[in-house]
């Protein structure tokens, strides 16, 4: 649906000190991955994936900047606009997937979750972050019923080091048919390079600046495609090649920036 919804605000739950998610009422259908533009009245409009695809939808959000600063300080009955559900989902299917998620990234990654545990499908989900105090939706995929393992990077809770180093560990213990990946991106070119190696299929949920989020402006131009309409996921065997891919991406004004 691309003309905007106005929706108001439901509830926002703390995730962690800079991660909140916002819930809002909106029947559109979302399949797991996709992500909607969030039109702040008066402020911006920014891509957020969804984390919440039933009719009560949500969207989790990271404090990083102004748009973002301003959904962290909503309230109950604030009105927002909703364009989308936008971009491809991931396909989930097989016996045995491996989720493997940095940061945020759990956000976009845990309906596909929800969907794959509800199919019969065996989950095991790493959820990485910077610290403990940091971890998003650990009770989530816990009460799902998923294998959850658990990084940070401190070693403040359970292994220490980045999610992609314990994804490498968990690939070895265990027999898995797909994997699938979203946070940063160097963490998911280190899954991907690695799942390509084994034979084992992995998609990737990737972020860039965007602005129509249907394929029109160009502003997330990615070595030809659009990560609007062509992503937000892909195959990473489509992207391995792409020498964007874990080093740049293109700030607001067009220009190339390296990845941090
Ligand atoms: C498909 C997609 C799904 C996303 N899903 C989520 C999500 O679920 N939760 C979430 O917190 N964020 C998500 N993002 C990133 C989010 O859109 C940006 O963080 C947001 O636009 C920043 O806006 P701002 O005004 O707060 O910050 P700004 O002041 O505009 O920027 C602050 C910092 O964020 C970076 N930034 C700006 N725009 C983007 C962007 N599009 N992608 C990545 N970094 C950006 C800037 O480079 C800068 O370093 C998603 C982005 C895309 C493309
Ligand atoms: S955001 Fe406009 S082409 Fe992708």
């Amino acid at each position: 649906m691309t003309r905007t919804r106005i929706v108001r605000v439901e509830r926002t739950d703390v995730e962690c000190s800079h991660t909140v998610t916002v819930r809002f009422q909106d029947e559109s259908l979302a399949r797991p991955g996709q992500f909607a533009m969030v039109w702040i009245p008066g402020l911006d409009e920014v891509p957020m994936s969804f984390s919440y695809i039933g009719d009560l939808k949500g969207v989790t959000v990271h404090n990083v900047g102004e748009a973002t600063a301003a959904l962290h300080d909503a309230s109950r009955g604030d009105k927002l606009g909703i364009r989308g559900p936008f971009g491809r989902d991931y396909r989930i299917e097989g016996e045995s997937i491996l989720f493997v998620s940095g940061g945020t990234g759990a956000a976009s990654l845990m309906p596909a979750l929800e969907v794959a545990v509800g199919s019969g499908i065996g989950s095991t989900i790493v959820i990485g972050a910077k610290t403990a105090s940091e971890l998003i939706f650990v009770d989530r995929a816990i009460s799902l019923g998923a294998d959850v393992r658990i990084s940070t990077d401190d070693g403040s809770k359970e292994y220490k080091g980045f999610a992609s180093d314990l994804a490498m560990q968990v690939l070895q213990e265990g027999s898995f048919d797909r994997v699938l990946t979203c946070g940063p991106e160097r963490m998911m070119k280190t899954v991907v390079t690695a799942c390509l190696e084994k034979g084992i299929p992995v998609q990737v949920s990737l972020e860039r600046f965007m602005r129509c989020g249907m394929g029109i402006c160009d502003s997330c131009s990615f070595g030809g495609l659009h990560v609007c309409v062509d992503g937000p996921v892909f195959d990473g065997k489509d992207i391995i090649e792409i020498e964007d891919f874990g080093v740049f991406r293109r700030s607001a004004d067009g220009s190339k920036e390296v990845i941090p």
